[in-house]
């Protein structure tokens, strides 16, 4: 779980939005955290603290005289402060060095422990000068902001200021607490499966959820990298997320959305030139059609007397792109490849690392139902010839280690 052991204070302030933060609640305990919570006296105006105390939470009033060392206990207790929804009132505070609650205390005796703020307000609040000064300022402090959304507001005013989605929060609490070991380097990453044409509605595909390339691709910008994503076939809209957490991208990656071998060939070749690590995860045809009508093909009329009308297509091979790319690959440059195989698993990743002049391979036994699955297992093999075995797993956690490794 990719918060197993993390002490995070979950500060809840009076936002119209604070019934969010039980389902931001559950998803930190989901991911593996330990959560202490301290509720606002404005915050227990809009929930109850009771709904934590009832999943057997210790929840601590925003009073800091009701018990005299909390504040100092909580800023040890600590690796992340999180204070989701963020006030107004509470962010200004911070800024200006005030400690009258429980909450600006605890931030006050805590300034080296990461702080991230999730402000939740109305637009216009959002838009004012005096905060956005004030978030500039603590950004100089060990704190952290998370964009608002835009949308409507609940008081019908329509712009930035609403909660963010639950999946980013956790996502940008994961990356605080993780060490940027990719710091200042360039990664792309492609994930999902070509389409080839046959005609306007006929394709060639596989079964690659591109789950894989997608958890890479996170995986990269929580250790701090520029990651660039070109996703086949993944209806990946400006990098949001696309249901499900298996399949959620961040929005700071770039996404680079493409369908068949000649717009993944065109793509990877020019982004390729501004990469330090490419990981070539998708899942990419080894044939086209020779021909594509621009028409649907038609059915024949099957005539009882006559045999059953057949329709004869031929492929052509596609060019091997990870080879195009060793071709290409400058001083300093790292290509990890993935290979499916069936079959003689280990001699035949070996094989492709050696031809294709790869830095490391990851292979997949794909005969133990992986495709398409949120799990996967195999084994990395890289340039000296070392073999690590990785066991059945989730994709995300594997892409973290993957990163470790290679970082
Ligand atoms: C109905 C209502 C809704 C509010 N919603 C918000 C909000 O979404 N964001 C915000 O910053 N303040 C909001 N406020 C104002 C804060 O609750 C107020 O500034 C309060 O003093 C905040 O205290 P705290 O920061 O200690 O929780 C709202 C107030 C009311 C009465």
């Amino acid at each position: 779980m990719s918060l197993n052991n993390k002490n995070i204070l979950l500060c809840i302030t009076g936002s119209i939005s604070c019934y969010k933060s039980v389902d931001l609640y559950r998803r930190l305990k989901k991911a593996g955290a330990k959560v202490k919570i301290v509720v606002s006296s404005s915050a227990a105006k809009f929930i109850s603290p009771y709904i934590f105390e009832s999943f057997g939470e210790e929840v601590f009033e925003d009073d800091a005289f009701k018990s005299p060392l909390s504040h100092i206990d909580l800023s040890k207790f600590v690796d992340i402060i999180l204070i989701a929804p963020a006030t107004y009132n509470t962010i200004n505070k911070f800024a200006s060095g005030i400690a009258d609650t429980l909450i600006t205390l605890t931030v006050a005796a805590a300034p080296d422990k990461p702080k991230l703020i999730v402000p939740a307000m109305n637009p216009n609040m959002y838009a004012n000068k005096i905060l956005k000064e004030n978030l500039k300022k603590l950004s100089l402090f060990n704190f952290s902001v998370i964009s608002p959304a835009t949308g409507a507001a609940a008081c019908g005013d329509f712009g930035e200021g609403r909660f963010p989605e639950i999946d980013d929060i956790v996502f940008e609490v994961e990356s605080a607490l993780k060490e940027k070991r990719l710091k200042d380097k360039k990664v792309l990453v492609t994930a999902g499966a070509t389409k080839e044409y046959l005609d306007p509605i006929r394709f060639m595909s596989n079964g690659s959820s591109g789950k894989m390339g997608i958890s890479l691709a996170n995986a990269a910008l929580k250790a701090g990298a520029e990651v660039t994503l070109i996703a086949l076939n993944l209806n990946i809209d400006n990098g949001s997320s696309i249901g499900g957490c298996a399949k959620y991208v961040n929005g700071r990656i770039k996404v680079i959305n493409r369908t068949d071998f000649a717009g993944l060939k065109e793509a990877l070749l020019d982004e390729f030139k501004k990469t330090d690590i490419l990981f070539m995860a998708a899942a990419v045809s080894d044939y086209s059609f020779k021909e594509k009508s621009p028409i649907k093909i038609k059915t024949k009329d099957v005539c009882e007397t006559e045999p059953t009308p057949t329709l004869k297509i031929e492929l052509i091979q596609n060019e091997d792109l990870l080879k195009a790319v060793s071709k290409i690959k400058k001083e300093g440059q790292i290509v990890f490849g993935f290979a499916a195989e069936t079959d003689s698993v280990l001699e035949n990743g070996r094989k492709k690392l050696a031809e294709k002049s790869l830095d490391y391979i990851f292979i997949n036994d794909v005969s133990k139902d992986i495709i398409g699955s949120d799990e996967n297992e195999g084994f990395l093999i890289n340039k000296s010839g070392e073999i690590k075995n990785f066991k059945r797993e989730s994709k995300e956690s594997l892409a973290e280690k993957l990163i470790e490794e290679i970082s």
